[in-house]
């Protein structure tokens, strides 16, 4: 059974999926736009502010911990088994580590993650907290993102580094047709069963 309108998030828009195994805590921090997929075995921690954009897939294995924000723009994706962290552990040596020890011994630091709207992150990657990754970004597989990535651009490796430019036009032209479908005069999304031929795979295709 869809998960989405029953589980009590903060928002959620039309045409949103998450799927029965995905499991997600603290709900009522988290708000979801339109045109949302979220698969099984997906884990997403909420508490911190989580907004998800529209058109956003999260593959499986994918999980979303560290207590902080994410901002996920629309048309953003996270590729199965990504792990996204919005906080960390002190790990200078300072002070003790991890959620099992308590306050003063251990000092979490609450983050955030900003994901642009276009990038995609690739599968296994991880992305650790204070990072915004650039509008159009595209991250290889097995990834690791310690700094901001810059708009429209590809990277790879551990840590990642950039290695060309993605096509900014040719993925805003390709937004600008959607949205002239999917939208309406009043820019409300228009939801798949009051759609009638727009949208359609043929259609989106051409
Ligand atoms: C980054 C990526 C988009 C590049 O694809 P591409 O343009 O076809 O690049 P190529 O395969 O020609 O590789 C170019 C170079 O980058 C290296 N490279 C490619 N992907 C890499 C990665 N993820 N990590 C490290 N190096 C990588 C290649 O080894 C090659 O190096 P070389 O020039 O020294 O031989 C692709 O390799 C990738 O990782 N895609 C993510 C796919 C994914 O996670 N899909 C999940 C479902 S959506």
């Amino acid at each position: 059974m869809n998960q989405a309108y029953n589980i009590g998030l903060m928002k959620v828009g039309k045409d949103v999926m998450i799927w029965p195994q995905a499991k997600i805590t603290s709900p009522g921090s988290i708000s979801i736009g339109d045109s949302v997929i979220i698969d099984d075995f997906v884990f997403i921690m909420g508490g911190g502010k989580i907004s998800i954009g529209s058109f956003v897939h999260i593959a499986s294995f994918t999980s979303v911990t560290g207590g902080g924000e994410l901002v996920m723009e629309d048309f953003s994706g996270l590729s199965g088994g990504v792990r996204i962290y919005t906080g960390n552990e002190d790990y200078s040596g300072s002070y003790m580590t991890n959620p099992a020890v308590p306050h003063p011994y251990r000092i979490p630091n609450r983050s955030f993650v900003y994901i642009k709207k276009h990038a995609i992150i690739g599968a296994n990657s991880v992305i650790l907290p204070g990072v915004t990754i650039g509008e159009g970004v595209a991250i290889g597989a097995n990834s690791l993102i310690t700094q901001d990535c810059k708009p429209w651009t590809i990277y790879v490796g551990s840590p990642a580094k950039p290695v060309r430019e993605r096509p900014r036009k040719r993925i805003l032209e390709l937004e600008t047709q959607l949205c002239h479908k999917l939208y309406d005069s009043h820019g409300n999304y228009i939801p798949v069963k009051e759609r009638g031929n727009y949208g359609n795979t043929e259609e989106s295709n051409s």
